[in-house]
């Protein structure tokens, strides 16, 4: 199963590979902020990915959009609830 360790706390869980990183992440007590509850809805999921990001398929259009909203978005940022994992990545949850 592919590995997610999250910025700054250094915690890694193990994901069920192509399983979105906000559900799997709240599964696991690990707290990122969903303010629309995953429904791409709202950019409070946003996290940026450090490593790994180049195994993974790229944002959609919508996702893309919102991102756009974002007021520190990076060209690595992702929402997580959008975010797909088959591959070890690491994340930070900006603060
Ligand atoms: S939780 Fe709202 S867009 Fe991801």
């Amino acid at each position: 199963m592919p590995t997610v360790t999250f910025l700054p706390s250094g915690r890694t869980i193990e994901v069920a590979k192509g399983a979105r990183l906000l559900q799997a992440a709240l599964d696991q007590g690990v707290e990122i902020a969903h303010s629309c509850g995953g429904n791409l809805a709202c950019t409070t999921c946003h996290v940026i990915v450090k490593k790994g990001g180049w195994w993974l398929s790229g944002p959609e259009p919508d996702e893309e959009d919102l991102l756009d909203a974002v007021s520190d978005v990076q060209s690595n940022s992702r929402l997580a609830c959008q975010l797909k994992v088959t591959r070890n990545i690491t994340v930070e949850i900006p603060s």
